[in-house]
């Protein structure tokens, strides 16, 4: 139960991430040109993306109720999904995260939108409700307000970087096209603007969570959550390492050198492939106690 559990909080925090970059990318870095030759495709994977926001939020529900109460009938028992939608928080916080999920695909499959305003607000929540439950629900009092705070904090500025990744593969194919080359090239500076803020501020509440969840430094490899913690951060700092190629070496080599593109795509790739790594990290982790 555990491994399906895993796979569900995997594509929950996954889908969450993208709808939220996908949507911060259309809405804040893309300029008009550029979003509306984007808006077919990335409207398609959105709405992809939502229908999987909503099954693994049904999944995970039914898998939590089973595992709560220590049996496998129980996934398939609605008595137990109803105590738990009743008595947790991961309950009462799951009943606005499916409405939210609900609404997201109602609005992106009625029609194709012109602002992404309005997605990027519901995409928000939805990420960020993800950070009222699990550690960060720990603990009471103003820990427990700070830990959630910091765990939201954490989850857009680290959804904002991973998520737009993929919109932002899609921004450098567009170089090479007369017609969205200049477009492409404004949305590589804005993200790049944004990205240093999302890097510095998803590092910051990393550490605050790191803190509050475990009290010390993830040095003691004998603990499992302490292991997986610490190769995540190892892994963050392999991504910060390629985002900062890219920004300093070339982008800036884009206008006089050939393989440039190429590279900084590569360099992309690479960083969306261990983003996905961190995301599997983290939906391990997630479940474990933090000792
Ligand atoms: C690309 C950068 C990052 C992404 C996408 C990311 C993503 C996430 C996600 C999705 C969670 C939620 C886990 C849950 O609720 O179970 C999380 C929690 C956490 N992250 Fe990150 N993170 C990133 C960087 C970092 C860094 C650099 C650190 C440490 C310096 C860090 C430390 C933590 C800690 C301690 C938690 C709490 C885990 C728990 O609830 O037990 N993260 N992160």
């Amino acid at each position: 139960m555990d491994q399906v559990l895993i796979l569900c909080r995997l594509l929950q925090y996954g889908s969450a991430i993208l709808l939220f970059g996908i949507a911060t990318f259309q809405w804040v870095v893309a300029p008009i040109g550029l979003r509306e030759a984007f808006a077919r495709r990335l409207s398609t994977i959105f709405a992809a993306a939502a229908i999987i926001a909503i099954l693994t939020s049904a999944a995970w529900l039914f898998l939590l109720s089973g595992k709560m109460a220590g049996d496998w009938a129980d996934v398939w028992t609605p008595s137990t999904w109803s105590a738990v939608l009743a008595d947790t928080e991961f309950g009462q916080v799951w009943r606005y995260r499916i409405v939210i999920a609900l609404l997201l695909y109602g609005f992106i499959i009625a029609r194709r939108p012109r602002s992404w305003r309005i997605e990027v607000g519901l995409s928000a929540l939805f990420l960020a409700s993800l950070g009222l439950v699990g550690h960060a629900a720990m603990f009471d009092g103003m820990r427990g307000w700070i830990n959630r705070a910091s765990q939201v904090l954490h989850l857009l500025s680290g959804g904002f970087w991973l998520g737009s990744l993929l919109p932002l593969l899609f921004c450098m194919g567009a170089l090479s096209d007369k017609a969205l080359r200049t477009d492409a090239g404004t949305a590589l500076k804005r993200f790049s603007g944004a990205g240093h803020f999302a890097v510095a501020l998803v590092i910051a509440t990393g550490f605050l969570n790191t803190r509050l969840v475990l009290d010390r430094w993830p040095i003691h490899f004998s603990s499992p959550y302490e292991m997986l913690l610490a190769a995540k951060i190892a892994l963050v700092l392999i991504m910060i390492c390629l985002a900062l190629v890219n920004r300093y070496i070339l982008v800036p080599r884009l206008a006089s050198d050939e393989g440039a593109p190429k590279n900084l795509r590569l360099a992309t790739l690479t960083e969306t492939i261990i983003g996905i790594g961190v995301i599997r990290l983290v939906s391990v982790f997630g479940t474990l106690p933090p000792q």
